[in-house]
This record gives C-alpha cells, sequence and structure tokens, in this order.
C-alpha cells in the first residue's frame, strides 16, 4: 500500500527513543532498534541507562585485540540471538571509526587504528548478526573519532586520506556485508554536517558501494529534516519529530524537496520493517553466551612482557592480589554502549578458585590517594612470592574525551612500591584505550593488557594468567612511549569547531614508522607463552590481488595461536604511503612441533591510493615488498611481487608543467619535435630549471620554440 505524503514523514522519523513508527491504516508494526555494540542493551524503565540484563561481551577494544574475523562473527551470532529473544529489530553496531588519538573517548567502542584490521573485524561481527535476521546498524560514519564538540565539530581531512582511512573500514562492510542500516555520525565533515552530506550519504555509499539499506541518524544527530532526507538520510532518531515532519510536507507543497526522494526514504524504513518481521522469536542460553564472553576475553587479552617466563604462574605460588580492580573489575565504558551484564565475574573470586594461597588488599581508593591502602598492600606484596598488581583507569564514556593516558597517581605508586619489594611483580591493566607504561614497566617482569574484557573478564584473566589459555591477542593500536610522540598530538581536539586532521594518511603506527620514532609496544605486538618460527615467504599476483604464503613453526612447549600479519610497501612510489600498512591477516592454531602453512590474500582494492587528480582508485605498476611479521615491528620473511597496475594516464593540458610534458611518453615526443625542428634543444640544467614551468608559461618567454597560439594545437597531439 503507497503510504501519501504525511504518513511517508511521519514513518521517517521515530516514534520515540527505541521504535520506529508504525502506519496502522497500512499494517505498518514499529520496530525496535536499540543499542549496541557489545551487548544488547534495551532499556528496562525511565532510566535511559538502564537495560535489561544481558551478556556483556567485549567491547570492541578487546574483541579486536584478538584479530580474529571468525571469533567475531560468533559474537554476531550470539548478539543475534539475544536481539531474538528481546524483540530487537536492529542493534546499533559495529562502530568502526578509527581510533585518531588515545585520548579518543570511545575509543573502547571502536577497533582499531587500522582501518583494515577494522573492517574485516566488523564484517563478520555483522555477517554473524545478521544471519540470525536481525540488522546491524554500521556506526558513525563518518569521520567520528573524537567526543570533544561531537555534536559540531568539522572534522576537516582531506580527500585521499577519508578514502584511504576514514572511509576505508565502512567501505569493506558494506560491501562485502550489507548492513540492514548505517548511522550518519554527529560531527561534520569539512564543513558539512554528515547528516546533511549528499556526497557521503548518497554519492559515494550508495553510488560507489552499492549499499542498498537505510541510513539512519546518530541519536540528535539531524538539524534539518529537509536537508537530510534530501541528502539520503532515511531516518530520524529519535522521534517523534512532528515539526520535522511538517517540515517535509511543507518543502513537498512548496516544491523545494523533490517528493521521490521521502517516498524513496519511506519505502526503505518498510522495507527494513518488512525484513525484521521476517526473524521468528528465539531464546538464549544466558550460560553459554558467558562462556562465548569468557572465550573472546581470553582471546582479547595482550601479554606485553613476560621476563624471565615468569608467567603462566604454576598454581604453586603463592599470591598477592592487589589494587580494587581485582575485586570491582572495569569490564565496559560508559554510555550508550553500557550493558547491564546477566553475571559478572571478578578477577580476585577467579584467581582464589584455583586454590592458590591468596591474600588481597585493594592498595588504592578509586578516587584520590590513600597513603593506609597503599602500606598495606606493599605489607601484603612483601610476603608473597608473586604480586599482581591490578591498575587502570576509572572513567571512560562517550560524551567526553580523556584527559591523559597515564594511569592514576595511587595506582603508579603502587606498581612502583610494589615493584620495589617484590621482584615477581605482574601488572595487569584494565582500560578502554592505551596507556603509558613508560616507564614503570621496566621495574615489573611482567604485563599484561586486559582492557574492557566485557563481564567474563575476571575469569579470563585468571584463564590467562594460569596457562589455561595461551595468549594470542596482538595490539590493535600502538602503546606511545608519552602522548606528545603520537601523531595526532598536535591536531587534536582542534578548536572553535574545527579539527584539523593534520598527520593525513600517518594515523597510529602509519606515523610512528614514517618518522621512525621509537614507541613502548608496536601495533601488531604481543607474546605467547611459546615461540613461532617463520620460514620463506612467497606472493603471487593475480587479477584478484596478491597471494601470499608462509610456513609458520610453534617451535616452543606449548600449543598455541600465532596472528600472521602481512604488511605492504612500494618503495619509490608517486605518491606518498606510509612505510608499511596492513592488507591482510589471520589468527592461527598451531600445535608444538607443528608447521602451519599460511595462505593470505591482498586484495588489489587494497594495493590501490586514492588519485585526487583522476577521482578513482589507482593500483601502481611496479614492485611491491610484502613483509609478514609478527607485529608491524617484528618483520619474518620479506618478499617482493610485481603488480600490474591500472591506466593513469592525467590528461595534459597547456597548464601541465614541461616536466609533466616530458614525464609522459606522448607529451615527451611532442615537445621533443618542437624543439627538435627549431635546432634549439636545451641543456640538461636549462630543463631542470624549466621542470616545473607551466608550458602556457613558457611559451610568454621571448625566444622560446613555443608560442601562446600553438598550445592548443600541443595539447591536442598529446592526448
Ligand atoms: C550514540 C550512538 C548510539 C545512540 C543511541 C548516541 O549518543 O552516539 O552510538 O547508538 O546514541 O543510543
Amino acid at each position: 500500500m503507497t503510504l501519501n505524503t504525511s504518513e511517508q514523514a511521519a514513518i521517517t522519523s521515530g516514534s520515540d527513543f527505541w521504535h520506529t513508527e508504525g502506519v496502522e491504516s497500512a499494517g505498518i508494526p514499529a520496530v525496535t532498534v536499540t543499542d549496541g555494540p557489545h551487548g544488547v542493551r534495551l532499556q528496562a524503565g525511565e532510566d535511559l541507562l538502564a537495560g535489561v540484563p544481558a551478556t556483556c561481551f567485549p567491547p570492541a577494544v578487546a574483541s579486536a585485540s584478538t584479530w580474529d574475523p571468525e571469533l567475531l562473527r560468533r559474537m554476531g551470532e550470539a548478539l543475534g540471538d539475544e536481539c531474538r529473544a528481546q524483540d530487537v529489530a536492529v542493534l546499533l553496531g559495529p562502530g568502526v571509526n578509527l581510533k585518531r588519538s588515545p585520548l579518543g573517548g570511545r575509543n573502547f567502542e571502536y577497533f582499531s587504528e587500522d582501518p583494515l584490521l577494522s573492517g574485516y573485524l566488523a564484517t563478520e561481527w555483522v555477517r554473524g548478526l545478521q544471519s540470525k535476521g536481525v540488522g546491524a546498524s554500521l556506526k558513525h560514519f563518518a569521520v567520528n573519532s573524537q567526543e570533544t564538540d561531537r555534536m559540531r565539530v568539522s572534522a576537516d581531512v582531506d580527500e585521499r586520506t577519508l578514502r584511504e582511512m576514514y572511509l576505508r573500514a565502512f567501505h569493506k562492510v558494506v560491501t562485502r556485508a550489507q548492513p540492514w542500516t548505517v548511522m550518519c555520525a554527529y560531527n561534520k565533515i569539512n564543513g558539512v554536517y554528515a547528516s546533511e552530506h549528499r556526497w557521503l550519504l548518497t554519492d559515494v555509499l550508495r553510488g560507489e558501494w552499492g549499499f542498498e539499506g537505510l541510513v539512519v541518524s546518530d541519536w540528535g544527530a539531524v538539524v534539518d529534516r529537509v536537508k537530510s532526507v534530501a541528502a539520503g538520510l532515511d531516518l530520524t532518531m529519535p522521534g517523534p519529530d512532528a515539526a520535522g515532519d511538517q517540515q517535509l510536507i511543507n518543502a513537498i507543497t512548496s516544491a523545494e524537496l523533490d517528493p521521490a526522494l521521502l517516498a524513496t526514504s519511506a519505502e526503505r524504513v518498510q522495507q527494513m520493517i518488512r525484513k525484521a518481521g521476517e526473524r521468528p522469536a528465539g531464546t538464549y542460553d544466558a550460560d553459554a553466551h558467558h562462556a562465548l564472553a569468557r572465550e573472546i576475553a581470553g582471546r582479547a587479552i595482550v601479554l606485553l612482557k613476560n621476563d624471565g617466563d615468569l608467567l603462566p604462574l604454576s598454581g604453586e605460588q603463592s599470591i598477592a592480589v592487589l589494587g580494587e580492580f581485582a575485586r570491582i573489575p572495569r569490564y565496559q565504558g560508559g554510555g550508550s554502549s553500557q550493558i547491564t551484564p546477566t553475571r559478572l565475574d571478578d578477577a580476585l573470586t577467579a584467581i582464589t578458585a584455583t586454590g592458590a594461597d591468596v591474600r588481597f588488599a585493594a592498595g588504592y581508593p578509586l578516587e584520590g590517594e590513600d597513603e593506609a591502602l597503599l602500606a598495606e598492600a606493599v605489607a601484603v606484596a612483601r610476603e608473597q612470592d608473586v604480586a599482581i598488581v591490578f591498575a587502570g583507569t576509572v572513567h571512560e564514556t562517550e560524551g567526553a574525551d580523556r584527559e591523559s593516558i597515564d594511569l592514576p597517581a595511587a595506582q603508579l605508586a603502587l606498581i612502583e612500591r610494589v615493584a620495589a619489594v617484590n621482584p615477581n611483580t605482574i601488572v595487569v591493566l584494565s582500560n578502554g584505550a592505551v596507556l603509558a607504561t613508560k616507564p614503570w614497566d621496566e621495574r615489573v617482569l611482567a604485563l599484561v593488557e586486559g582492557w574492557l574484557l566485557g563481564q567474563a573478564g575476571g575469569s579470563a584473566i585468571a584463564d590467562v594468567l594460569f596457562g589455561r589459555v595461551n595468549p594470542s591477542g596482538r595490539l590493535a593500536e600502538t602503546i606511545p612511549v608519552k602522548l606528545a610522540d603520537h601523531p595526532s598530538f598536535l591536531d587534536f581536539p582542534g578548536e572553535h569547531g574545527h579539527v584539523r586532521y593534520g598527520e593525513g594518511l600517518h594515523v597510529g603506527y602509519r606515523g610512528f614508522d614514517a618518522r621512525g620514532q621509537e614507541v613502548a609496544y608496536p601495533f601488531g605486538f604481543g607474546l605467547s607463552y611459546t615461540t613461532f618460527g617463520y620460514g620463506a615467504a612467497r606472493a603471487t599476483a593475480s587479477a584478484e590481488g596478491v597471494e601470499v604464503r608462509v610456513p609458520v613453526t610453534n617451535t616452543g612447549a606449548r600449543d598455541g595461536r600465532e596472528v600472521v600479519q602481512v604488511y605492504l610497501s612500494r618503495p619509490g612510489s608517486k605518491v606518498q604511503r606510509a612505510p608499511r600498512e596492513l592488507k591482510a591477516f589471520a589468527s592461527v592454531p598451531i600445535g608444538v612441533g607443528e608447521t602451519t602453512e599460511v595462505t593470505l590474500t591482498v586484495e588489489r582494492e587494497d594495493l590501490a591510493y586514492w588519485d585526487v587528480r583522476l577521482g578513482k582508485w589507482i593500483v601502481e605498476d611496479g614492485e611491491y615488498v610484502i613483509e609478514v611479521g609478527a607485529s608491524s615491528r617484528d618483520i619474518r620473511a620479506t618478499v617482493t611481487v610485481h603488480v600490474a597496475g591500472d591506466p593513469a594516464r592525467v590528461p595534459l593540458t597547456a597548464e601541465s608543467s614541461v616536466g609533466e610534458w616530458l614525464a609522459d611518453p606522448r607529451g615527451a615526443e611532442v615537445l621533443g619535435s618542437v624543439f627538435g625542428e627549431s635546432g634549439q634543444q636545451p641543456a640538461p640544467e636549462m630543463l631542470m630549471m624549466l621542470g616545473s614551468l607551466p608550458l602556457s608559461r613558457m611559451a610568454m618567454f621571448p625566444g622560446m620554440p613555443i608560442r601562446p597560439e600553438d598550445l592548443g594545437k600541443l595539447v591536442e597531439a598529446a592526448n
């Protein structure tokens, strides 16, 4: 049944915070959409943030550290089951914005500083969720990498950086998994609100990428309904928005808005509702989901340091468990993604359950300092064989960027004082984004990065500490020595409504590598209780991309899992490039003494750079260096491969420089014959000097063999 204009206007805004508008006369029901992304946060009562209990899976900061798309797919499937059980049609996630700065307040909700890692992980999450007949909402489209002034700030970013870095993960997910919905961001991009950005929401998303679903606003991101619908935004949330509905009707009456645009948006909303209607109701097994949350959390933990193989613990040593976070876990961030967990494991209980001799002391208060707590913890540490200090961030929430990457002073004091009395000190961190670890990590033997691990994190930490799980997590973000080293440092968070993405393509490890800068722990890094050896890599180019094969052997004494990483560089490229960029990865279980031949594929689209002159993706012709490694700074095998490029001729004009003419075979021929005929072949030094001169300008110089009236003919001959 076709809806009339006022019904179309009504259905393109929500009926309340979490429901679409139904149209009873047309038999269109309202459906529920809710957050997301690491659990189902169905609002329980009046309090916006209080949800019906649901499994709190590890937030993206942790799930990304697994580097395992397969695990993300399983998480997506489990979330789909929970959505079905709660009658949720669309779960608002995943968030694939880049962690541009360690200060980003929502870094815990985002996967990585690398778009390819984010894109591949999110793709499987979406596939898993949608396989259950529940829709995803890929967010926040786009360039939403800070909380400061988040509803208004303009992210000012050049087109190549936008395409290659900030849109890339979205592109991967849209083209591979077709999420039911994409959520536009709050911020502006180069001065235009994402919610009004026709180039972004229509030309790129639908035109270039073939997106078939619906664009929903972030909650409160729409400033002007008419402009938004004209740009390609379909559903405004939350609702109701009677005034906006009326503006749409008026705009159609006054011919300001093409009625076909509103009709299309209304049709997309109905399509989503129809799809949602197909999903059967369901139930889920809370214990099984808790177990899955524990498995993912165990795989997400990154072992950063383990001198003298202090870990895993044998169970025989007496243990001091120190720090309030061992008892009161930090397991998720604040804001719209905050889940009310079905249950909550703490590390102290899980460590005690091993039967080891455990003594606990809180060590610090959650706010401020307390000398008595500190002294008590130091006394306990002195008496036990091993001291485990639990430290981390106290607050991390949507809506506010972080102020620093340092641990609170009381926790730093605890680590320093405990390490001074107990040589077997281990630090376990809980944090939603990177923390500075220098210089204190030099005083402890072991360092375990536990991120925010969701409701089963406490058990997962014990699994790793006691070796029930052999750690295989890898850093999805670089840990800098200090904040000021970070590529984003000078341009974050901007001022007066603008933030300049001054580091351009050099986000995260790309920037550290380009400047040869020391880091505390590099992107892709993580230790295991076993060791892996790499054989020689082979690479074969084809029309689809480059296939890389490398044998990897477990050379240690425990079964384990290696995350094999493929980085690519293009020495001598005609355009600026990062020294190395992640292009493929695989998380592979390998038993003791076994060798596995790992095959990884670099997609041809990931070899391309965005050529701003031609307005298209170009694969350069030539040699590409493939580096296979255990981290971005631990390259174990290198191989070079020739890739046939795309045609990329930029037409010559009168404004092209002499150098550009000579670099072009046809241009060189045309210019050469002009000079040849005049008998004035310029000397090489002269040519160097003339190289940057546009041809039209040269033609104005007296005595040159080219005159202004010849330019048209030359340009024609050269193209
Ligand atoms: C957040 C979104 C979230 C929405 C609904 C917004 O504040 O930016 O990520 O999905 O609220 O809660």
